[in-house]
Protein backbone atom coordinates (compact mmCIF):
# COMPACT_ATOMS: atom_id res chain seq x y z
CA UNK A 1 0.00 0.00 0.00
CA UNK A 2 1.36 3.74 -0.67
CA UNK A 3 1.26 5.56 2.64
CA UNK A 4 -1.22 7.58 2.93
CA UNK A 5 -0.88 11.19 2.33
CA UNK A 6 -1.02 11.81 6.14
CA UNK A 7 2.14 10.18 7.10
CA UNK A 8 4.02 12.52 4.38
CA UNK A 9 2.85 15.26 6.10
CA UNK A 10 3.79 13.76 10.03
CA UNK A 11 7.10 13.44 8.55
CA UNK A 12 7.27 16.44 7.74
CA UNK A 13 7.51 17.63 11.53
CA UNK A 14 9.33 14.78 12.89
CA UNK A 15 12.58 16.23 11.10
CA UNK A 16 15.70 14.52 9.82
CA UNK A 17 17.05 12.73 12.89
CA UNK A 18 13.94 10.07 13.22
CA UNK A 19 13.54 9.45 9.46
CA UNK A 20 16.48 7.23 9.37
CA UNK A 21 14.67 3.90 9.91
CA UNK A 22 12.50 4.01 7.03
CA UNK A 23 15.20 5.95 4.78
CA UNK A 24 15.95 3.65 2.14
CA UNK A 25 18.43 4.43 -1.29
CA UNK A 26 18.17 4.75 -5.05
CA UNK A 27 20.72 1.63 -6.28
CA UNK A 28 24.28 3.35 -7.12
CA UNK A 29 24.55 5.35 -9.84
CA UNK A 30 25.68 3.40 -13.45
CA UNK A 31 29.00 3.81 -14.76
CA UNK A 32 28.87 3.99 -18.60
CA UNK A 33 31.02 1.70 -20.30
CA UNK A 34 31.93 0.16 -23.74
CA UNK A 35 30.08 -2.53 -24.92
CA UNK A 36 33.23 -4.92 -25.02
CA UNK A 37 34.02 -4.67 -21.32
CA UNK A 38 31.39 -6.35 -20.47
CA UNK A 39 29.13 -8.10 -23.58
CA UNK A 40 30.22 -10.38 -26.75
CA UNK A 41 28.18 -11.03 -29.51
CA UNK A 42 25.43 -14.04 -29.42
CA UNK A 43 24.08 -14.07 -32.84
CA UNK A 44 24.36 -12.05 -36.52
CA UNK A 45 27.58 -9.91 -35.50
CA UNK A 46 27.01 -8.20 -38.91
CA UNK A 47 24.54 -6.71 -37.53
CA UNK A 48 25.55 -5.00 -34.59
CA UNK A 49 27.45 -1.61 -35.62
CA UNK A 50 29.77 -0.26 -33.23
CA UNK A 51 30.30 3.80 -32.77
CA UNK A 52 32.47 5.52 -30.18
CA UNK A 53 35.23 2.60 -29.96
CA UNK A 54 31.90 0.63 -28.29
CA UNK A 55 30.25 3.44 -26.40
CA UNK A 56 27.29 3.27 -28.14
CA UNK A 57 25.64 -0.09 -30.71
CA UNK A 58 22.83 -0.03 -32.58
CA UNK A 59 20.99 -3.58 -32.96
CA UNK A 60 19.89 -4.04 -36.54
CA UNK A 61 16.88 -5.93 -38.00
CA UNK A 62 16.06 -6.73 -41.05
CA UNK A 63 14.14 -9.16 -43.09
CA UNK A 64 17.07 -11.78 -43.05
CA UNK A 65 17.95 -11.72 -39.24
CA UNK A 66 17.77 -10.16 -35.98
CA UNK A 67 20.60 -9.85 -33.57
CA UNK A 68 22.03 -9.75 -29.83
CA UNK A 69 24.24 -9.93 -26.93
CA UNK A 70 24.59 -11.44 -24.13
CA UNK A 71 27.07 -10.92 -20.91
CA UNK A 72 30.10 -12.18 -20.53
CA UNK A 73 30.16 -13.15 -17.08
CA UNK A 74 27.22 -14.81 -15.15
CA UNK A 75 26.35 -12.99 -11.96
CA UNK A 76 24.11 -14.13 -9.17
CA UNK A 77 22.88 -10.23 -7.32
CA UNK A 78 23.71 -6.85 -7.76
CA UNK A 79 22.91 -4.32 -10.36
CA UNK A 80 22.26 -4.12 -14.30
CA UNK A 81 21.60 -1.24 -15.89
CA UNK A 82 21.19 -0.67 -19.69
CA UNK A 83 20.99 3.06 -21.50
CA UNK A 84 18.05 1.84 -24.57
CA UNK A 85 16.57 4.27 -27.32
CA UNK A 86 13.87 1.99 -29.16
CA UNK A 87 13.44 1.90 -33.02
CA UNK A 88 12.32 5.24 -34.11
CA UNK A 89 9.39 5.45 -36.55
CA UNK A 90 6.99 2.41 -37.30
CA UNK A 91 8.33 -0.51 -34.80
CA UNK A 92 5.21 -2.37 -35.74
CA UNK A 93 6.07 -6.08 -35.16
CA UNK A 94 9.54 -5.89 -33.77
CA UNK A 95 10.46 -6.51 -30.34
CA UNK A 96 13.43 -5.14 -27.86
CA UNK A 97 14.44 -7.11 -25.05
CA UNK A 98 16.66 -7.00 -22.07
CA UNK A 99 16.81 -9.89 -19.65
CA UNK A 100 18.55 -11.78 -17.10
CA UNK A 101 18.32 -15.54 -17.30
CA UNK A 102 20.27 -18.80 -15.83
CA UNK A 103 20.93 -21.03 -18.26
CA UNK A 104 19.55 -24.42 -17.26
CA UNK A 105 16.35 -26.36 -17.67
CA UNK A 106 14.52 -25.04 -14.51
CA UNK A 107 15.43 -21.75 -15.46
CA UNK A 108 15.35 -18.18 -13.79
CA UNK A 109 14.34 -15.17 -15.49
CA UNK A 110 13.89 -11.25 -15.08
CA UNK A 111 13.03 -9.68 -18.20
CA UNK A 112 11.63 -6.29 -19.89
CA UNK A 113 10.03 -6.75 -23.41
CA UNK A 114 9.61 -3.35 -25.74
CA UNK A 115 7.20 -4.34 -28.05
CA UNK A 116 7.40 -1.94 -31.05
CA UNK A 117 4.29 0.47 -32.87
CA UNK A 118 2.97 1.94 -35.74
CA UNK A 119 4.99 4.91 -36.12
CA UNK A 120 3.09 7.55 -33.24
CA UNK A 121 1.55 4.51 -31.68
CA UNK A 122 3.08 4.08 -28.16
CA UNK A 123 4.81 1.16 -27.30
CA UNK A 124 4.33 -1.65 -24.66
CA UNK A 125 6.80 -2.54 -21.72
CA UNK A 126 5.84 -5.83 -20.86
CA UNK A 127 8.07 -7.28 -17.47
CA UNK A 128 7.94 -11.17 -16.70
CA UNK A 129 10.25 -13.39 -13.99
CA UNK A 130 10.21 -16.99 -13.80
CA UNK A 131 11.69 -18.67 -10.98
CA UNK A 132 12.04 -22.17 -11.28
CA UNK A 133 11.50 -22.47 -14.83
CA UNK A 134 7.78 -21.30 -14.05
CA UNK A 135 7.21 -17.49 -15.68
CA UNK A 136 3.29 -16.69 -17.13
CA UNK A 137 4.03 -13.69 -14.91
CA UNK A 138 3.30 -11.07 -17.32
CA UNK A 139 2.82 -7.44 -16.52
CA UNK A 140 2.45 -4.74 -19.35
CA UNK A 141 2.57 -0.59 -19.14
CA UNK A 142 3.09 2.12 -21.25
CA UNK A 143 5.81 4.29 -20.73
CA UNK A 144 5.25 8.10 -20.00
CA UNK A 145 7.77 9.87 -22.66
CA UNK A 146 8.41 8.33 -26.11
CA UNK A 147 11.16 5.88 -25.57
CA UNK A 148 12.06 6.26 -29.78
CA UNK A 149 12.79 9.74 -28.96
CA UNK A 150 15.65 9.46 -26.32
CA UNK A 151 17.96 6.57 -24.43
CA UNK A 152 16.64 5.71 -21.42
CA UNK A 153 18.06 3.78 -18.39
CA UNK A 154 16.33 0.31 -17.99
CA UNK A 155 17.75 -1.38 -14.64
CA UNK A 156 17.18 -4.63 -12.41
CA UNK A 157 18.84 -4.62 -8.91
CA UNK A 158 18.21 -7.82 -7.58
CA UNK A 159 19.27 -8.98 -4.25
CA UNK A 160 17.93 -12.05 -1.37
CA UNK A 161 15.41 -9.92 -0.92
CA UNK A 162 13.60 -8.53 -3.83
CA UNK A 163 14.15 -7.83 -7.57
CA UNK A 164 13.19 -4.53 -8.73
CA UNK A 165 12.44 -2.99 -12.27
CA UNK A 166 13.71 0.17 -12.88
CA UNK A 167 12.96 2.59 -15.75
CA UNK A 168 15.31 5.82 -15.21
CA UNK A 169 14.49 6.11 -11.31
CA UNK A 170 11.26 5.04 -11.28
CA UNK A 171 10.56 1.99 -9.83
CA UNK A 172 7.66 -0.15 -11.97
CA UNK A 173 8.16 -3.47 -10.31
CA UNK A 174 9.05 -5.31 -7.98
CA UNK A 175 8.94 -8.64 -6.92
CA UNK A 176 9.78 -9.90 -3.13
CA UNK A 177 11.26 -13.00 -1.61
CA UNK A 178 7.83 -14.44 -0.58
CA UNK A 179 9.75 -18.17 -0.03
CA UNK A 180 7.03 -18.00 3.11
CA UNK A 181 4.07 -18.07 0.79
CA UNK A 182 5.54 -20.85 -1.02
CA UNK A 183 7.08 -19.03 -3.81
CA UNK A 184 10.15 -19.94 -5.21
CA UNK A 185 12.41 -16.53 -5.57
CA UNK A 186 15.75 -16.45 -8.33
CA UNK A 187 18.63 -16.78 -5.65
CA UNK A 188 20.94 -19.83 -6.19
CA UNK A 189 20.60 -20.01 -10.13
CA UNK A 190 23.50 -17.62 -11.65
CA UNK A 191 22.33 -15.43 -14.39
CA UNK A 192 23.72 -13.75 -17.40
CA UNK A 193 22.24 -10.65 -19.24
CA UNK A 194 20.90 -10.19 -22.68
CA UNK A 195 19.60 -8.26 -24.99
CA UNK A 196 18.53 -8.66 -28.87
CA UNK A 197 16.20 -7.05 -31.37
CA UNK A 198 13.93 -9.68 -33.45
CA UNK A 199 11.04 -9.95 -35.34
CA UNK A 200 7.75 -10.70 -33.64
CA UNK A 201 4.87 -9.64 -35.69
CA UNK A 202 3.05 -12.86 -34.69
CA UNK A 203 2.37 -11.60 -31.41
CA UNK A 204 3.96 -8.28 -30.54
CA UNK A 205 1.55 -5.72 -31.85
CA UNK A 206 -2.22 -5.80 -31.36
CA UNK A 207 -1.70 -9.09 -30.66
CA UNK A 208 -0.25 -9.73 -33.92
CA UNK A 209 -2.87 -8.08 -36.17
CA UNK A 210 0.15 -5.40 -37.00
CA UNK A 211 2.60 -7.42 -39.07
CA UNK A 212 6.43 -5.66 -39.60
CA UNK A 213 6.76 -3.62 -42.72
CA UNK A 214 10.11 -4.65 -44.20
CA UNK A 215 10.00 -2.00 -46.55
CA UNK A 216 11.10 0.16 -43.56
CA UNK A 217 13.71 -2.07 -42.60
CA UNK A 218 16.52 -1.92 -40.90
CA UNK A 219 15.38 -1.57 -37.57
CA UNK A 220 17.15 0.07 -35.38
CA UNK A 221 17.52 -0.08 -31.36
CA UNK A 222 20.55 2.12 -29.83
CA UNK A 223 22.44 1.20 -26.88
CA UNK A 224 25.05 2.57 -23.98
CA UNK A 225 25.61 2.26 -20.61
CA UNK A 226 26.32 -1.45 -20.37
CA UNK A 227 26.58 -1.17 -16.56
CA UNK A 228 27.34 -4.39 -14.50
CA UNK A 229 27.89 -4.33 -10.77
CA UNK A 230 27.35 -7.85 -10.04
CA UNK A 231 28.83 -10.63 -7.82
CA UNK A 232 30.48 -12.56 -10.66
CA UNK A 233 29.70 -16.26 -9.80
CA UNK A 234 31.90 -17.97 -12.01
CA UNK A 235 34.69 -15.71 -10.20
CA UNK A 236 33.37 -16.30 -6.27
CA UNK A 237 29.97 -18.99 -6.62
CA UNK A 238 30.28 -19.97 -2.88
CA UNK A 239 30.83 -15.95 -1.86
CA UNK A 240 27.68 -14.98 -4.06
CA UNK A 241 25.52 -16.92 -2.60
CA UNK A 242 26.83 -16.47 1.56
CA UNK A 243 28.24 -13.40 2.26
CA UNK A 244 25.56 -10.49 1.47
CA UNK A 245 28.20 -8.38 2.16
CA UNK A 246 27.80 -6.02 -1.18
CA UNK A 247 25.74 -2.73 -1.23
CA UNK A 248 22.67 -4.50 -2.83
CA UNK A 249 22.28 -6.80 0.24
CA UNK A 250 22.55 -4.03 2.78
CA UNK A 251 19.10 -2.95 4.90
CA UNK A 252 18.44 0.44 2.51
CA UNK A 253 18.11 -1.72 -0.48
CA UNK A 254 16.28 -4.70 0.74
CA UNK A 255 12.87 -2.52 0.51
CA UNK A 256 11.54 0.50 -1.36
CA UNK A 257 11.29 3.55 0.36
CA UNK A 258 8.07 5.56 0.60
CA UNK A 259 8.78 7.79 -1.75
CA UNK A 260 9.85 4.53 -4.37
CA UNK A 261 6.51 3.40 -3.53
CA UNK A 262 4.56 6.15 -4.25
CA UNK A 263 6.13 6.61 -7.69
CA UNK A 264 5.68 3.06 -8.13
CA UNK A 265 2.29 3.32 -7.70
CA UNK A 266 1.79 6.41 -9.79
CA UNK A 267 3.04 4.37 -12.87
CA UNK A 268 0.57 1.53 -11.90
CA UNK A 269 -2.11 3.72 -11.47
CA UNK A 270 -1.44 5.60 -14.69
CA UNK A 271 0.04 3.07 -16.91
CA UNK A 272 -0.92 -0.65 -16.30
CA UNK A 273 -2.53 -2.46 -19.57
CA UNK A 274 -1.95 -5.69 -18.12
CA UNK A 275 -1.90 -7.24 -14.83
CA UNK A 276 -1.65 -11.00 -14.26
CA UNK A 277 -2.39 -10.74 -10.39
CA UNK A 278 -5.76 -9.19 -11.93
CA UNK A 279 -6.43 -11.65 -15.01
CA UNK A 280 -9.23 -13.94 -13.04
CA UNK A 281 -9.96 -16.06 -16.30
CA UNK A 282 -5.89 -17.26 -15.88
CA UNK A 283 -5.62 -17.78 -12.42
CA UNK A 284 -9.19 -18.22 -10.42
CA UNK A 285 -7.02 -17.46 -7.61
CA UNK A 286 -4.55 -14.90 -7.31
CA UNK A 287 -0.95 -15.79 -6.94
CA UNK A 288 0.77 -15.86 -3.73
CA UNK A 289 3.48 -13.57 -4.32
CA UNK A 290 0.62 -10.85 -5.69
CA UNK A 291 -0.77 -10.20 -2.16
CA UNK A 292 2.76 -8.26 -1.54
CA UNK A 293 3.89 -7.44 -5.25
CA UNK A 294 0.93 -6.67 -6.74
CA UNK A 295 -0.65 -2.86 -6.30
CA UNK A 296 0.93 -0.57 -3.93
C1 LIG B 1 -0.13 0.07 -30.42
O1 LIG B 1 -1.10 1.05 -30.63
C2 LIG B 1 -2.42 0.60 -30.44
C3 LIG B 1 -3.36 1.72 -30.83
O2 LIG B 1 -3.05 2.90 -30.11
C4 LIG B 1 -2.58 0.17 -28.96
O3 LIG B 1 -3.89 -0.38 -28.79
C5 LIG B 1 -1.52 -0.87 -28.61
O4 LIG B 1 -1.60 -1.15 -27.23
C6 LIG B 1 -0.16 -0.32 -28.94
N1 LIG B 1 0.97 -1.16 -28.59
C7 LIG B 1 1.17 -2.41 -29.00
C8 LIG B 1 2.50 -2.99 -28.68
O5 LIG B 1 0.36 -3.09 -29.54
Amino acid sequence: MASPPFVAICLCFLGLASVTTTMAAPPRKPIDVPFQRNYVPTWAFDHIKYFNGGNEIQLHLDKYTGTGFQSKGSYLFGHFSMQIKMVPGDSAGTVTAFYLSSQNSEHDEIDFEFLGNRTGQPYILQTNVFTGGKGDREQRIYLWFDPTKDFHAYSVLWNMYIIVFFVDDVPIRVFKNNKDLGVRFPFNQPMKIYSSLWNADDWATRGGLEKTNWANAPFVASYKGFHVDGCEASVEAKFCATQGKRWWDQKEFQDLDGMQYRKMSWVRQKYTIYNYCNDRSRYPSMPAECSRDRDV
